[in-house]
Parts: structure tokens; C-alpha cells; sequence
């Protein structure tokens, strides 16, 4: 049993025997990671190179150690230090790397599509990092593990996605994969930020965030993606914090206990207040935890796949 895909390139490229595939195998570096030696020699002589065009740091960090965990050979490449502001193309910078002898590339874009293209021109293995507000698939799979190990399982959960949602591809990957796992799926935010199609996803809309989180048994709370906006979406970062940022007391007030949750980077003050996020409700440190035995485990399966 393995992977149905040789590239991770969006959550839309999983189905449910791959992501549950995905989950046990974790489950397994999760116990390795915590014990002493946490050094498995399952990518020896595997080379990785992780190449981001976007800042990260979650993402670029979890990467890295699940490679050195899982013993791989990794080269970092940041395109901020690259010879890409001299006009190389991205296939001749990602060729140039792969003629190192490279196997696997995890690579973040700024533009949607960028690691789909990648995987129709270069011989490696391609993992979607991020690009732009596209897909984000590593991450929707460590939230929904994370989903899985406090509540038994991810179906029939009732999970809400509040926020920036037209420019977050944590969130479209997040719904693809839920969606997959069984849950029901709610998104939360103005009605700028929620784009038009969304109902075809089969998730619910709402506007009021009280209502929202009555809903749910999980809340996502999303960043606003400033970088991403070209016009203005509402009428200002005070205005949004009143409307939808939670804060303890609408927290306290809920009807029942939910959990929270956040992909990171958190605007405390904004989206979220800081004594939400350090709650006893909060995941937000376990979803950090648990990025790193899930991407050992794509890592590793994807490996299985290189042949295929
Ligand atoms: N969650 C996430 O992608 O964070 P980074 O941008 O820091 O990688």
C-alpha cells in the first residue's frame, strides 16, 4: 500500500486511503520523534532540497527536521539570496539544482500553480509548500491530524474557518481535506473575503461569528493576508477585530468548550487574542508539534513513490 501520487501538489490530488495512510504513518514518527534517539534511517541517501520564493518559517523549520529525522541529505535555498533576482527562470533554477543530484523538491511559491508546472518540467519529486493563495496541502494534513488526535476523529466534526478565506490556500486545502475525512465544514468572515464558488465546495457560509462558534466543535482562526490584498475588503484592521477577532470572553460565553485553532503566523490582537491563543483550548503548538511527524510521513511515503 502506498501513495496514489508521486508529488504532493495540492490536498485535491489525495483521496481518503492516501490521507488516512498519511495520518497512521505519522502516528509512528510521532512516537519516534518523542523518544530519545529521534533519528530514523529511512531517507539515507535520499537528497531534498527546499527551495522557498516566500518567507516561512514554520513551514521552511518542519521541513528541515523531518528531513534530518528521517536522515535525508537537504540543500536550503532562499530565493531572497539567489541568483533569481538576475533573471534566472524558475525551471532553470530548480534544473540547475537537480543537476546536484537532487530527488525531491519542496518548494513554496508566491503564485498559485507554481509546483504543478514544476512537476511537468523537471524530473524530481515536487512538494507543495504553499503557493500562493492556492493550495497549502502539508498543512491542512497536520491540522486535521491534529483535529484527530483530540477528538478521536475528524468525522462528522463540526469545523469553522474564520477569516481571510479568498486569500488563504490553508484554507482551500483545509476544506479539500475535511471534506475528504468526513467532517462538516463552515467558513466565517465578510462577505469580501469569501469568494463566490465556495458553496460548491460543500461547505456552509456564515457571517456571524457568535453563531459560527456555537456551530463548531473547532475553530480555525485565520490570518489576514495583507500581502495578498490589492483593494481595500472591509474598512479597517479595528473594524475586523470587532466583527470577527476572538477574545476570551465570546470564548467563555460559548455554550460549549470548543478548541482553537491557528496555522500561524498570528496578528494577536487581531484575529486572535494572545490569551485565546495561550488557552488550554488552544492547539496551536501542538499543530507545530504534530507539522513535523506529518511531513516525515509525506516525505517518507512519497519516497515509496519515486519510481511510480
Ligand atoms: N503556517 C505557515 O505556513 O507558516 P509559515 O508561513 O511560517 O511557514
Amino acid at each position: 500500500m502506498g501513495l496514489s501520487t508521486r508529488h504532493l501538489l495540492g490536498i485535491k490530488d489525495l483521496n481518503r486511503n492516501d490521507i488516512e495512510l498519511i495520518f497512521n504513518t505519522a502516528d509512528t514518527f510521532k512516537d519516534v520523534i518523542n523518544r530519545p534517539i529521534k533519528k530514523v534511517p529511512s531517507l539515507r541517501d535520499v537528497t531534498i532540497a527546499n527551495i522557498f520564493f516566500e518567507n516561512s518559517t514554520r513551514t521552511r523549520l518542519s521541513f528541515e527536521l523531518a528531513e534530518r529525522r528521517l536522515s535525508a541529505d537537504t540543500l536550503n535555498f532562499a530565493a531572497s539570496s539567489s541568483s533569481v533576482s538576475k533573471g534566472e527562470t524558475l525551471i532553470d533554477t530548480v534544473n540547475n539544482i537537480l543537476a546536484m543530484k537532487v530527488d525531491m523538491v519542496v518548494m513554496r511559491h508566491p503564485y498559485a500553480g507554481a509546483g504543478v508546472f514544476l512537476s511537468k518540467h523537471v524530473k524530481a519529486q515536487i512538494v507543495n509548500a504553499g503557493d500562493g493563495a492556492h493550495e497549502h496541502p502539508t498543512q491542512a494534513l497536520l491540522d486535521a491530524f491534529s483535529i484527530r488526535e483530540k477528538l478521536g476523529d475528524v468525522e462528522g466534526k463540526k469545523i469553522v474557518i474564520v477569516g481571510d478565506i479568498l486569500h488563504s490556500r490553508v484554507a482551500l486545502s483545509n476544506i479539500l481535506c475535511l471534506k475528504q475525512l468526513g467532517a462538516e465544514v463552515m467558513v466565517c468572515g465578510p462577505t469580501t473575503l469569501i469568494p463566490k464558488y465556495i458553496g460548491s465546495l460543500g461547505v456552509k457560509v456564515e457571517h456571524d461569528l457568535r453563531k459560527a462558534l456555537n456551530w463548531c466543535d473547532v475553530a480555525n482562526m485565520l490570518r489576514i493576508q495583507l500581502e495578498r490584498q490589492d483593494i481595500k475588503y472591509f474598512p479597517s484592521l479595528r473594524e475586523y477585530t470587532m466583527l470577527y477577532g476572538l477574545d476570551k470572553q465570546i470564548l467563555d460565553s460559548l455554550d460549549k468548550e470548543i478548541l482553537v485553532m491557528h496555522p500561524g503566523p498570528i496578528n494577536r490582537g487581531v484575529e486572535i487574542t494572545s490569551d485565546v491563543a495561550d488557552s488550554k483550548q488552544s492547539l496551536i503548538l501542538d499543530q507545530v508539534e504534530n507539522g513535523v511527524a506529518v511531513r516525515m510521513a509525506v516525505l517518507y511515503l512519497l519516497a515509496g513513490q519515486s519510481g511510480a
